[in-house]
């Protein structure tokens, strides 16, 4: 039979929310009877939500720190019974001391190419979750440690210059908050890269991507994790975030002045109207500006608890519907030059109605990758497959994704 394991006094979050503390944590793992594996269950007992327990219903990690500064992760869980609001029950998949053991992670790629190592996601992982300890004392924050990942992130994403990111890759965790802000600090990079600024720049626009939304720490759980719609006061109180951030970091050492306004002004909007403070153009720091693309983008391609995620190509179709109004264009442009539209392995319709398989990108054009033609105009499979290089056939364009599902063949068995 498979041992139990106990925690006592605990903390429990996940992201940058803290949910509450538990007396105990018993982790009862499931047996395996025949061929078949049962359920691993758990229990919070003496549970004290500060919000309540369905800040924890809507989370699919838990991350659980002991008074020893120990981190656990409890992946892919489920509350099965809160008929007893002191003693919480519910299975999951698996319950791991964080650093040693992280099977939701994976390192962020182009493919073959290892853009993000799994290793300095770790640490990265690390770092934000020290951030949150640290504001929640109510103190500045020790940024020693965000800019050394910020180093390493530099290091590692400059050393792929023409890497087009597949950004079907990027997402490593299965956590918003924390995927959120090593996601943003690596596509604000990717773009600064694209943009020729210097090592020393982007070092500060990694660790300002990375705590971007610290301010986020001061917005009560009961508006952040809202399922319904904003009041107009929880809304005024949400927008304070960046006032907020901005606060947090000028009472922390060692933090520059471009890193602040990241937290202060990535919601400003290019041709005006954003918050907090309506700024226009270049009154927007360019650190900011490249902020808000990455910003909008991740959030748009991740699942939220309030909606599915949308797929690369319609994130990228509503980033370039804002880039008269919200974003600065020379920087959205970078972007859609630095990304893949169309990730290799994924199948699109072509202009004469027929299916093909993106087989690799142009770096010099994001809407012409090489592909290989699978399917004609009806649907019919067809055997005999040519390559084509879309940047040698003019008359040929790439109209959108195609629906695998409709057309009887899948990106698998098509390749
Ligand atoms: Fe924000």
């Amino acid at each position: 039979m498979a041992e139990t394991k106990k925690l006592t006094d605990i903390t429990i979050f996940t992201g940058y929310s803290y949910i509450g503390s538990s007396k105990e944590f018993v982790w009862l793992p499931g047996d395996r009877i025949g061929n078949k594996q049962m359920p691993s269950r758990f229990i919070f007992k003496g549970l004290v939500c500060e919000y309540d327990v369905e800040a924890l219903m809507i989370r699919k990690d838990l991350y659980l720190r002991t008074n020893d500064g120990k981190e656990y992760i409890v992946n892919d869980f489920q509350i099965t019974d809160i008929s007893d609001a002191e003693s919480v029950a519910g299975v999951a998949r698996n319950f791991d001391l964080l650093f040693e053991k992280f099977p939701e992670m994976k390192a962020i790629t182009t493919g073959e190419k290892v853009i993000i190592s799994k290793k300095t996601q770790v640490v990265a992982f690390k770092a934000v979750s020290d951030v949150i300890h640290q504001v929640r004392a109510g103190h500045g924050i020790d940024v020693k440690q965000t800019q050394e990942v910020s180093h390493t992130l530099v290091e590692e994403v400059l050393q792929q210059p023409d890497a087009i990111m597949n950004l079907m890759d990027i997402k490593s965790f299965d956590d918003y908050t924390f995927t959120h802000n090593i996601n943003v600090a690596t596509i604000s990079l990717m773009i600064g890269q694209a943009l020729g600024l210097k090592k020393a720049d982007l070092e500060d626009l990694g660790t300002g991507g990375m705590l971007h939304d610290v301010g986020k720490l001061k917005i009560p759980l009961s508006i952040l994790n809202k399922d319904g719609k904003l009041t107009d006061q929880e809304f005024a109180e949400m927008r304070s975030h960046p006032n907020y951030g901005y606060e947090i970091l000028a009472k922390s050492k060692g933090v520059s002045e471009r890193a602040r306004m990241v937290a202060l002004q990535h919601h400003e909007k290019f041709q005006g109207g954003g918050y907090p403070r309506k700024l226009k153009g270049t009154e927007i720091s360019l650190f900011a500006r490249i902020c808000a693309v990455a910003d909008v983008y991740d959030a748009l391609t991740t699942d939220r608890p309030y909606r599915i995620a949308m797929t690369p190509y319609e994130a990228m179709k509503i980033l370039t519907a804002g880039m008269d109004s919200h974003f600065d264009p020379a920087i959205l442009g970078a972007f859609i030059r630095k990304f893949s539209l169309y990730p290799a392995g994924s199948l699109v319709s072509l202009n004469d109605g027929s299916i093909a398989l993106v087989l690799k990108n142009n770096p010099t054009s994001v809407i012409r990758p090489v592909i290989k033609i699978v399917a004609d105009s009806s649907g019919r499979r067809i055997k005999e497959r040519v390559e084509v290089n879309l940047l040698e056939y003019k008359d040929l364009f790439i109209k959108g994704p195609a629906d695998a599902a409709k057309l009887n063949v899948t990106a698998s068995t098509a390749a």
